[in-house]
């Protein structure tokens, strides 16, 4: 086998010369630095503004940087103020324009208090990432009603809550784009997951009513459903901590930027006609690995 990409951490910091992006390839014989272009237009997003709900971390940091690197600016928003506040640091030590607000997105006076302060800071809102989530694994019986109630709330609520005010109060003038993050759910039975599971297809349905809501706004509404993706809290707490293996097609685990290349795909004019998708970017994990060799064969 050739080369494939290590996912995982080394790819997570990934670092902007120019629009040139470095991260870590796996090879049989270890480790190789590379740096290359972006497959995007530096300029992709210039002029608009982002917001990345759960940005100082993990797969929303990734998207948050992307946005950056390729022309946004960005807010993000979370519980955490000395996370948020750190993360903006780094986004501006990269010469990003990035602010942050606290927010706990199941409340929606503190979702509206975010989009007022993008619109009093940069006077626009484009481009809206539904990231933020909560998620630990637990068999329903044992599952506290608080437990269930804590995800749908955060997962399910909040991405309406984000999505409900930024539409009404910005992108319904302007258009733009919402991008859920979600999980490959839609059609499996996920044990020690109802919560996430409901809160997650919740949302797959959610983004398609609002791809037919807002569509006429100029308003595109797609899902992204991430599969394995190292040196995540998400794996961490799902026990799949491995960054090398992953149960997919293309055997390795992803990593926050292939879920940040797929959100700047969405947020291009290549994907113009394209809204209302729930689309898995999981190495091929959604189709499973089933495998009916002939008869005879080493396979
Ligand atoms: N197993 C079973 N129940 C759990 C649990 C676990 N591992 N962790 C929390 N709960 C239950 C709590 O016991 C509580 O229920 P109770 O009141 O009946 O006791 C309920 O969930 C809410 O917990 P609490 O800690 O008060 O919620 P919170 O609002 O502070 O935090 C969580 C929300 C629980 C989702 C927390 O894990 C979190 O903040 N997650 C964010 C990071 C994350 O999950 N990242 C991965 C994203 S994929
Ligand atoms: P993460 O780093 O824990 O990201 C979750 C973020 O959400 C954190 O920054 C957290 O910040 C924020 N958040 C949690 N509760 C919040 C609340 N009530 N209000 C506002 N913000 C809140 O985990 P991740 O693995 O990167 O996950 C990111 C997204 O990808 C999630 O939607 C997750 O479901 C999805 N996903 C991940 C994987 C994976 O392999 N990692 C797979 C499938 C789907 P604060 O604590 O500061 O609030």
């Amino acid at each position: 086998m050739g080369f494939v990409a290590l996912g995982a951490v080394e790819q997570d910091s990934a670092c902007r010369i120019g629009n040139r992006i470095s991260y870590a390839l796996r090879s049989p014989g270890g480790i190789e630095e590379v740096t290359k272009m972006s497959d995007f237009r530096a300029d992709l997003c210039a002029d608009r503004v982002a917001l990345v709900t759960g940005g100082g971390t993990g797969i929303g940091r990734g998207i948050a940087r992307a946005l950056g690197e390729h022309g946004a600016r960005v807010c993000i928003a979370s519980r955490r103020s000395d996370v948020l506040e750190a993360a903006v640091k780094e986004l501006e030590g990269d010469g990003i324009e990035a602010m942050w607000v606290p927010c706990d997105v199941r409340e929606p006076d503190q979702v509206e208090a975010v989009i007022e302060a993008i619109l009093a800071r940069w006077g626009r809102l484009d481009i809206v990432i539904n990231n933020a989530a909560g998620n630990f694994p637990a068999a329903i019986e044992g599952l506290s009603y608080n437990g269930f109630k804590a995800v749908v709330d955060i997962d399910l609520r909040g991405t309406y809550h984000v999505t409900k005010v930024a539409f009404e109060r910005a992108l319904k003038e302007g258009g733009g784009h919402i991008v859920n993050i979600t999980a490959p759910f839609e059609r499996m039975g996920v044990a020690f997951q109802a919560h996430v599971a409901a809160a997650k297809t919740g949302v797959d349905s959610l983004t398609r009513t609002c791809a037919v809501e807002f569509g006429p706004h100029g308003v595109r509404v797609n899902a992204l459903a991430p599969g394995a993706i190292g040196g995540t809290e998400g794996m961490e707490r799902v026990g799949g901590g491995d960054a090398g293996e992953a149960r997919c097609p293309l055997r390795y685990v992803g990593a926050p930027l292939d879920i940040a290349n797929a959100v700047l795909f969405l947020c291009s004019s290549a994907a113009a006609y394209i809204s209302g998708q729930v689309i898995c970017v999981d190495g091929g994990a959604a189709v499973g690995m089933m495998q009916i060799p002939p008869p005879g064969s080493d396979a």
